[in-house]
């Protein structure tokens, strides 16, 4: 969550009062959050959700991926992901990721199977996958593109939205993303027929409120509808967004120009796909070593990307003991289309991620960051890095406040 305020809660009160309750009929928050969020995108369509993980599966449904189905995801993203492939009976091969820390394009050409059927790149910490060559690479190989979004909501790729480059983009707006209503989510496709799959996989009773079609064969599924109090709140959140990432971005630009100089220490930014178009939610370094990664946060409390504890394959305990379905009977690992998938794992299958990933320490922005708070920042970047590749000692560390705003991103525990 960045920022909630009085304008929410005056949308949120004024649905309540008028009782407009229900999206159906009476409300029209959501519909009207859809229609700009579409047009926000440069896209057709946007369907909203209970969750960027119903999101997902409702996404992952109705591109018809199925059983006997191989969708290749990055090593690094929340579980979701691979759930959203489960679910829909198919099986979810790991990828490595690259230095960006989002799906390596050549990890990915490799891991094509005469069974995958389609790729989720996702844009992890709101950093862009690398969609020209994900792009070329799909068209090469036929294969359908699902953009997990969920981490990079206003974002873009060299100018267009995230989201909408592949064939359907999915959101989240849970507290912890760039537009929230506490939790919420969004699929986006530019295909007709395929959004109106989209809605009948989040709420397949909902031709009873908005007519039958004639166009698409309706399919039965769990219904995951959005609230008016959700769309209510989406509207106030999305007149926020643009000013937000654009606060981001000049935060970031600010403080990679104000550690630059320490590159001679061998502080070295990672490399971003779309460094002037992204989320620009967080400043990564790539350091030369594990070690060196833990000194840095040791002395300046930041998060490194391998160390979550909930974004590695290696914390995916329903993926890898293979539990994919509540019911054995439709658990896609055990299911007979799915023999000729590629169904195994094991922790240390993508080496070269949780190395990258674990020398990878990310620095929040946020909107809100005054001028002071960003120096300070440009300050213990400094400092950590000198102890960390300098030979600093850490008492000698003289660090300055450490931002209580920064801790929302990662639920860290902020002494000062
Ligand atoms: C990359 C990614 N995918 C999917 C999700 C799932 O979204 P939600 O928590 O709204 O279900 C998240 C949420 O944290 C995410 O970060």
């Amino acid at each position: 969550m960045y920022i909630v305020g009085q304008e929410e809660i005056d949308a949120i009160a004024r649905v309540i009062r008028t009782g407009a309750l229900f999206r159906y009929g009476i409300g029209a928050e959501c519909d009207r959050f859809e229609r700009r969020y579409a047009e926000y995108l440069g896209t057709s369509h946007v369907a909203l959700t209970a969750s960027g993980t119903f999101a997902l599966t409702a996404a992952v449904n109705a591109l018809g991926i199925g059983p006997g189905d191989e969708v290749l995801v990055p090593a690094h993203t929340y579980m979701a992901t691979a759930m959203a492939v489960l679910a829909a009976g198919a099986i979810p091969v790991i990828v490595d990721v690259d230095e960006s820390i989002t799906i390596d394009p050549d990890a990915l050409d490799d891991a094509v199977g005469p069974r995958t059927k389609a790729v989720i790149p996702v844009h992890m910490w709101g950093a862009a996958c690398d969609m020209d060559r994900i792009m070329a690479l799909t068209d090469k190989h036929d294969l359908l593109v699902l953009e997990d979004t969920c981490q990079g909501v206003g974002g873009s790729y060299e100018g267009r939205r995230l989201g909408t480059i592949g064939h359907a983009g999915a959101f989240s707006f849970n507290y912890y993303k760039n537009m929230t209503a506490g939790e919420g989510g969004a699929v986006c496709t530019a295909d007709d027929k395929l959004a109106e799959r989209v809605r009948c996989a989040i709420d397949p009773c909902h031709f009873y409120w908005q007519g039958r079609s004639d166009q698409q064969k309706p399919f039965a599924g769990n219904g995951a509808r959005a609230s008016e109090i959700m769309g209510a709140m989406l509207n106030v959140q999305l007149d926020r967004l643009p000013g937000m990432i654009a606060a981001m971005q000049r935060e970031r630009r600010q403080i990679l120009a104000g550690t630059a100089a320490l590159g001679n220490l061998g502080l070295k930014p990672s490399p971003m796909n779309s460094p002037d178009h992204d989320c620009a939610a967080h400043v990564m370094y790539l350091m030369p070593s594990t070690e060196a990664a833990e000194r840095f946060v040791a002395v300046f409390p930041n998060v490194i990307a391998g160390k979550t504890g909930r974004h590695n394959y290696t914390e995916w305990d329903q993926v890898l003991i293979g539990e994919g379905a509540a019911h054995a009977a439709m658990n896609p690992y055990a299911m007979p289309e799915n023999r000729e998938c590629r169904r195994s794992y094991s922790r240390d299958m993508c080496q070269r991620s949780l190395d990258i990933l674990n020398r990878t320490v990310m620095v929040p922005t946020h909107p809100l960051h005054g001028e002071q708070e960003i120096l300070d920042i440009i300050h213990n970047i400094g400092v950590a890095a000198r102890v960390a590749l300098g030979g600093m000692s850490p008492a000698e560390a003289d660090l300055r406040g450490v931002q209580a705003l920064d801790a929302q991103k990662f639920d860290m525990t902020v002494d000062a």
